[in-house]
């Protein structure tokens, strides 16, 4: 197997879409001083969760989420809260999971794009999921930050999976500052998070792990789209500001692991369906691409007939999702 590499999937696009404008007076991201990456201590994998073999092909990594370590420097992690304030006047909710969040946060502050899109960043992470990977080709998905509920009753996130493959989530504030509001996952599969709400019972605490973070700036890596979690409650009302940040597997014969249609309403549809349709549209280009390379002649209709419709499968269900339009947006509460 090659060694996992740092790609680009879709550029980061060079103009901003309507109502975004950079913020003024940030600093410049230096990866030499902002950085800090270190190594996980632990990684757990699907199949320690209950996924099987089944499951698990066709996936970005067989990895499910890792111990918490460090991406940012003190130095960093300090710039990183002053960015996350500063973007929280941007703050609104994202469906009914989750009451304050601002998405889009990289078309406004360039020292978050520059982290989120950084090629050292990126690499880290293809290492540790042992598979290459890309900064996610959505803006959307790049620097999302969660702010605390208004009501301290409100856990900060709903039990769910994310719409993407692979992200981290990074403490923002000080995680042994904040009065709960611990970051948790289930040790369990979605279907079973998925029989437990069928039940009106969520992850029981016994199968509920909340790692101990090291401090602001460090994260733990995910497989968003298979790992069910949340933000546990607040015991007290407090700031508490996380960033989630996310990469999708480079090899696009494998799934594409993303519900795009749970962005129609949250994301500004001028950012949404351009970003949309690039996304697919990359992942569509590459197995069109291997189709045209592929050597040989072929007399059997129809499966050439579904090599093309493999080959254009995500675009065919972009389409389909932006003409039906919003669903109802997937949690397990
Ligand atoms: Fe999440």
């Amino acid at each position: 197997m090659n060694a996992p590499t740092a790609e680009v999937a879709v550029p980061f696009p060079s103009e901003l879409p309507t109502g975004y404008e950079w913020l003024e007076n940030e600093p410049v991201f230096d990866p030499e001083r902002h950085l800090q990456l270190e190594a996980p201590a632990e990684i757990l994998t699907l199949a320690d969760l209950g996924y099987t073999p089944q499951e698990i092909a066709g996936k970005a990594t067989t990895i499910a989420a890792t111990s918490p370590f460090r991406v940012l420097s003190e130095e960093g992690a300090e710039t990183m809260l002053a960015v996350g304030r500063e973007l929280r006047q941007f703050c609104r909710p994202a469906g009914e999971r989750i009451e304050r969040v601002v998405r889009g946060g990289c078309y406004r502050s360039r020292w978050l794009r520059d982290l989120c899109i950084s090629p050292e960043v990126t690499q880290h992470f293809a290492d540790i999921y042992g598979t290459s990977i890309a900064p996610h080709p959505m803006v959307g998905h790049l620097g999302h930050i969660n702010y605390e509920p208004s009501r301290i009753e409100t856990a900060v996130d709903k039990w769910h999976h994310d719409t993407i493959p692979l992200d981290y989530v990074m403490m923002v504030t000080d995680p042994a500052a904040t009065p709960g509001g611990r970051f948790e996952y289930f040790l369990g599969t979605k279907a079973e998070a998925a029989a437990m709400r069928t039940r009106g019972e969520t992850p029981p605490p016994d199968r509920v792990v909340a790692p101990d973070f090291p401090g602001p700036g460090s994260v733990i890596a995910l497989h968003g789209d298979m790992v069910v979690h949340r933000g546990g409650p607040l015991t007290d009302l407090a700031e508490r500001i996380t960033m989630v940040n996310a990469y999708v597997a480079t090899d696009t014969d494998l799934d594409a692991q993303s519900r795009n249609r749970d962005l129609i309403g949250v994301d500004d549809p001028e950012a949404l369906y351009t970003e949309w349709a690039k996304s697919v549209a990359w992942r569509s280009a590459s197995r069109l691409e291997q189709l045209i390379a592929r050597a040989g002649f072929s007399a059997d209709v129809a499966a050439v007939a579904e090599e093309l419709e493999w080959a254009v499968e995500d675009v065919a269900t972009a389409v389909a999702e932006m003409r039906a339009g919003q669903g109802k947006i997937d949690h397990y509460e």
